[in-house]
């Protein structure tokens, strides 16, 4: 049975529609060696899903995937190309879509190519899912797309105002799936706060953890930015309801509905990994948004899921991975 699409004053679509995939339908990841998308990988293989991945791996890494390289289908390739997503699309229900410039300042260096990869990628992704008749695709856009908010926290009813190229082309890539959705193909938009976990790198946690466990000191670009940070297996099994549950267009904001500023997490990472690094505090760009807490009551609700501990929490464990690794990394 399905039910209608609800639009609100602000045509933020609010209601799921009942309708559920069938069990352990094919899936495919685009960005799938990636940071969130290894980590989805992971859980999807673990949970007896048949999984695609294709990534052209400029960012991505085959390694992060070794454990279940043997159990998986890796397409080489990029978005931008239609008929190497078309074949990675055979026999595919549900697309996860991850693959993008995920990096705001490389973005604004190059916006041809973030509009290249980000928009018209996203395009295509959506075009030819729809042509081969894919069930779902659950796109991962980003806080980015509100800019600086008027008030914390933000909900998914909140104007739009991307400050940046990366931003905007997170806006334009929600639309390319709402042009796909008054096609017929089920599209669910999830904002993503700021994810963090182990694999990933050259972002604010991994470089302040780096600096931290080699005692060279952290550097903080202003330091009173309010972010929300939120672990990546939390991500992951939002994306994961999202895109096996109950239909539910959204938007809905991923995130962990709390604030931490940027001194807070320098400080807190030292503190843990018991490190005697010195905080070096610089002038901040302005590129970024400076303040984001995600409103995540939707997504509670629609998703069924709440996290249940502290943004940080997962910090914890990722110093331990990381120190466990360089441990092994001195006695090989
Ligand atoms: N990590 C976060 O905190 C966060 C926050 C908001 C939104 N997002 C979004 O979530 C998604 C995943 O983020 P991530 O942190 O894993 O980023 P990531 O950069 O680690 O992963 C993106 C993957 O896409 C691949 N890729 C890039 N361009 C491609 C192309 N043209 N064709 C094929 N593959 C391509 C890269 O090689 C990489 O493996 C991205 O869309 C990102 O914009 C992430």
């Amino acid at each position: 049975m399905q039910g209608c699409e609800k639009m609100n004053s602000q045509n933020v679509p609010d209601v799921s529609r009942v309708s559920r995939i069938p069990e352990k339908p094919r899936v495919l990841i685009t960005g799938g060696a990636g940071f969130v998308g290894a980590h989805l990988t992971h859980r999807l293989v673990q949970d007896g899903y048949p999984v695609t991945v294709i990534d052209n791996m400029t960012r991505g890494r085959l390694s992060n995937l070794s454990d279940c390289l043997h159990r998986i289908r890796v397409v080489q390739a990029d978005i931008r190309d239609r008929a190497a997503l078309a074949a990675s699309m055979g026999g595919v229900q549900v697309v996860f879509h991850l693959a993008a410039q995920s990096k705001v300042i490389e973005a604004s260096k190059n916006i041809e190519e973030c509009i290249a990869i980000n928009v018209a990628g996203t395009a295509n992704a959506v075009q030819v899912a729809r042509e081969v008749g894919v069930r779902r695709i659950v796109f991962t856009s980003s806080r980015e797309v509100y800019g600086e908010p008027a008030k914390l926290p933000v909900m998914e009813t909140a104007a739009l105002r991307p400050k940046n190229p990366y931003g905007m082309s997170k806006v334009a890539g929600e639309m390319c799936c709402a042009m796909a959705r008054a096609d017929g193909l089920e599209t669910t938009i999830v904002r993503i706060a700021n994810a963090y976990g182990p694999g990933d790198y050259d972002r604010v946690v991994p470089n302040f953890l780096k600096n931290a466990t080699a005692g060279l000191p952290l550097i903080v670009n202003g330091g009173d930015q309010v972010l929300d940070f939120v672990p990546v297996e939390f991500v992951v099994d939002c994306l994961i309801r999202a895109g096996f549950g109950s239909y539910v267009p959204g938007p809905l904001n991923i995130g962990s509905g709390s604030g931490t500023t940027i001194l807070q997490l320098a400080e807190r990472i030292i503190a843990l990994s018991r490190s005697r690094s010195r905080l070096e505090v610089r002038q901040r760009g302005d590129i970024e948004v400076s303040r984001f807490i995600a409103g995540t009551g939707n997504a509670a609700r629609l998703l069924g899921l709440k996290l249940q501990t502290h943004s940080l929490a997962g910090l914890e464990k990722l110093i331990s991975i990381s120190e466990n690794r360089v441990m092994r990394a001195r006695v090989v």
